[in-house]
């Protein structure tokens, strides 16, 4: 039997035009929505009287068999049909006989891709937000541990302010939180059916659309044809957040590979998330989260690829969007895996609190807080700022810290200074007294961390 489609043509498909036309190897990934997809389809074909109940039920039975078979591997993938609908169909019609060829009635492979795609990615909708749930949940059980833990802050990966670990953790939980906000919007704009619109004009039968968007648990079914078949919308916008959430993962991951440093010596990767040299033997290195960052290169080249692909191309349906199949496919299972391997990775990893505390006794970072002290008395900021300058130049010169700095050298500077300012620019009080909305203090982080626990994980979540 042919396994194109010949309708008009009276050759049969050039074999390398078949290799280059076909989609059947990513479309592996869709087999199983494609189904889902035809099941609603013959189901509603015959609630409209359009197919018997009876045609319908040997459709449908063989299709579940099908399904079944594909599942557990009874089932040869063929390689030689043109897509997965050709697949299931020409299976269908090999095993059932001549009414198998009743299942494409009211209906093209171009709504029934658009259905195939929107199913899938419904899904990886669901399943990314599973991922963002245990990572959250990693995030914040770790933020627990340490909101009493000092650390450098830093603005251009040099020293700047004191924080705790717990906070900088938090922030992470802020981006993944903006990345779950983003996907369940995504899913609100993309859950609707497709299936209807046939090639680009709908169909004559008297089919009812409602029916299979209810049936597939979409909102509603679609507004327009044309654009249901040709939208590839929902999969940009998938691949768009997938791009952001890459983008996090990835600023973690260097900051995972920073503070695991021998320089850094914040953090030490557990042994079965780390990896050797193959001649240096002192070497522990930080591959996963290097490939996490280096991921993040291919998801953002699969989104350009998508964008560029769809920005041509006329109403409604053109093969060109065959291509978009396994940019999509590779972004989502690229993100997942990263998401997978990062959380485990997380959890695993050893803080090291000494390291970072000696880090912030080093630096000058409560040099702000000095200056505030001074701005807190009447002086204007901008003096006071000059004033501290000079001293942590002092400082430097004399290899000391501004709290071992004698009181005579402050007060040779400014009689404003008493003896009080080393409590002022104590470290601990530095963040202790930082305690105000959104701010590092252990008090406001517990107090966010409770907030987001409940929130997040609380009943009814
Ligand atoms: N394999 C095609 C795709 O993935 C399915 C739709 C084909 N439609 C068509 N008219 N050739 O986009």
């Amino acid at each position: 039997m042919s396994k194109t489609l010949t309708g008009r043509m009276q050759a049969e498909i050039n074999e390398d035009v078949h290799d280059f036309n076909q989609s059947i190897i990513e479309d592996r990934t869709l087999f199983e929505w494609d189904i889902m997809g035809s099941l609603a389809h013959v189901y509603m074909l015959a609630e409209r009287g359009i197919l018997t109940t009876e045609e319908s039920e040997t459709i449908s039975e063989g299709l579940t068999q099908i399904l079944e078979d594909i599942n557990y591997g009874k089932v040869e993938y063929d390689y030689e049909a043109e897509d997965v609908h050709m697949f299931v169909e020409n299976l269908l019609i090999e095993r059932i006989g001549e009414v198998g060829g009743k299942l494409h009635t009211a209906r093209s492979r171009n709504d029934q891709v658009a259905l195939d795609l929107r199913l899938y990615v419904r899904q990886e909708i669901i399943d990314t937000l599973t991922s963002f749930f245990d990572l959250q949940k990693i995030l914040l059980e770790t933020a627990e541990k340490h909101t009493e833990t000092i650390m450098p802050g830093y603005t251009h990966l040099q020293r700047a302010q004191p924080i705790t670990l717990a906070h900088h953790l938090l922030a992470y939980v802020e981006m993944f939180g903006r990345d779950e906000s983003r996907l369940r919007d995504c899913f609100v704009r993309m859950n609707y059916s497709p299936l209807g619109a046939g090639a680009l004009a709908g169909t004559t039968f008297p089919i009812n659309r409602k029916t299979v968007a209810k049936n597939l648990e979409f909102e509603a079914p679609t507004r327009n044809s044309l654009d249901s078949v040709s939208d590839r919308d929902f999969c940009i916008e998938f691949v768009s957040c997938l791009a952001i959430t890459a983008m996090h993962l990835s600023r973690f991951a260097e900051e995972v590979i920073l503070w695991c440093s021998w320089e850094f010596r914040f953090a030490e990767l557990h042994d079965s998330f780390a990896t050797s040299s193959s001649i240096m033997p002192q070497k522990k290195n930080p591959d996963v989260a290097e490939l996490v960052r280096g991921k993040t290169g291919v998801v953002y080249g699969d989104l350009m690829a998508m964008l560029t692909i769809m920005k041509g191309l006329p109403l409604a349906y053109n093969k060109d969007m065959q291509e978009v199949k396994p940019l999509l496919i590779n972004a989502i299972s690229t993100v997942q895996d990263c998401l997978d391997i990062f959380t485990p990775m997380l959890s695993t990893l050893k803080f090291n609190k000494e390291n970072m505390r000696k880090a912030v006794a080093e630096g000058f970072l409560n040099a702000t807080d000095c200056a505030d002290y001074l701005t807190k008395k009447g002086m204007p900021f901008r003096t006071a700022y000059k004033l501290v300058g000079e001293l942590v130049n002092l400082c430097i010169k004399k290899r000391c810290s501004l709290d071992d700095l004698p009181i005579e050298e402050y007060r040779a500077k400014s009689e404003l200074f008493e003896r009080d300012i080393y409590e002022v620019i104590n470290i601990d009080n530095c963040v202790k007294a930082r305690s105000l909305i959104g701010g590092p203090a252990a008090k406001t982080v517990k107090n966010t961390i409770r907030l987001l626990k409940s929130e997040k994980f609380g009943k009814g979540k």
